[in-house]
């Protein structure tokens, strides 16, 4: 199991506000992390600065063993980013954006058989590869958004809240989708905050508060109302709860 995310007490601090406070977490090839948290707690600063889009104050962001400060390209080479709202060109189709996009990321012009294969592999429904986006539902935009991501063939994937907005058949058939893929060897980083899909498919939860990673829990230990309850907990004390559990 080869390790493809590592943050090394990693830091950002934003003027005297310290949005990530010394995180240390790995995910590995075939492992699903899904980190939980109030909003502000620090999850997409932890996504944005594997995805070099923001610079560590201290400590490390690693893709594949590559620094990302380091050496942007090649870390990035390795990743797949699916963001909370996916920008697709409105007036053209599913397919017409994922062409789009892989050309402008590879400079390549791809074969259609393999978009088509893509689409059908992140379950977008057969009738609306050829429809314009305009119609599509999130759920369907999320599904190219990943299809985009997968083109490249990132060996990791971070996902920004990607179920927010999705119904629950969505959500399920997008986790559902992501189980796939980290069954193939991905490694999926994913922000969330729903709770019950992060038991669901995580192999790993971090809850986050306040830029610090404040417990790592191996959901198949607990049920449902146990999650929240610890997670609820976080939320109000400032004390720790090793012993809730
Ligand atoms: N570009 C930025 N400039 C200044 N502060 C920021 C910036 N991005 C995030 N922050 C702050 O960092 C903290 C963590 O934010 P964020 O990582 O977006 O949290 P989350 O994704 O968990 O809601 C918040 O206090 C937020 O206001
Ligand atoms: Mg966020």
């Amino acid at each position: 199991m080869s390790e493809l995310l590592r943050a090394q007490e990693l830091t950002k601090v934003f003027r005297s506000n310290t949005a990530l406070n010394a995180l240390n977490l790995t995910v590995n090839s075939s492992e699903i992390v899904c980190l939980l948290g109030a909003n502000g707690a620090g999850k997409t600063t932890t996504i944005n600065l594997f995805l070099g889009f923001l610079e560590p104050t201290s400590g490390s962001a690693l893709v594949g063993g590559v620094e990302v400060s380091e050496d942007l390209q090649g870390a990035r080479s390795n990743l797949g980013y699916v963001p909370e709202q996916v920008s697709l060109y409105p007036s053209l189709t599913g397919l017409e954006n994922l062409d789009y996009f892989v050309r402008l990321s590879s400079n390549k012009q791809p074969d259609e058989t393999y978009l088509r294969d893509l689409l059908k592999q992140v379950g977008l429904e057969q009738g609306a590869v050829d429809k314009k986006v305009d119609g599509y539902s999130k759920g369907m935009r999320q599904k190219v958004g990943l299809a985009i991501a997968l083109a490249k063939g990132a060996k990791a994937l971070l996902l920004d809240e990607p179920l927010s907005g999705l119904d629950p058949k969505a959500a399920n058939e997008f986790c559902q989708l992501l189980r796939n893929l980290a069954n193939d060897g991905t490694a999926v980083l994913m922000a969330t905050h729903d709770l019950f899909r992060a038991k669901e498919i995580a192999d790993r939860i971090g809850i986050m508060k306040a830029g610090v990673l404040v417990e790592e829990l191996r959901p198949e230990t607990l049920d449902q109302a146990a999650l929240e309850q610890i997670y609820l907990r976080h939320m109000h004390d400032d004390a720790p709860v090793e012993e809730a559990h």
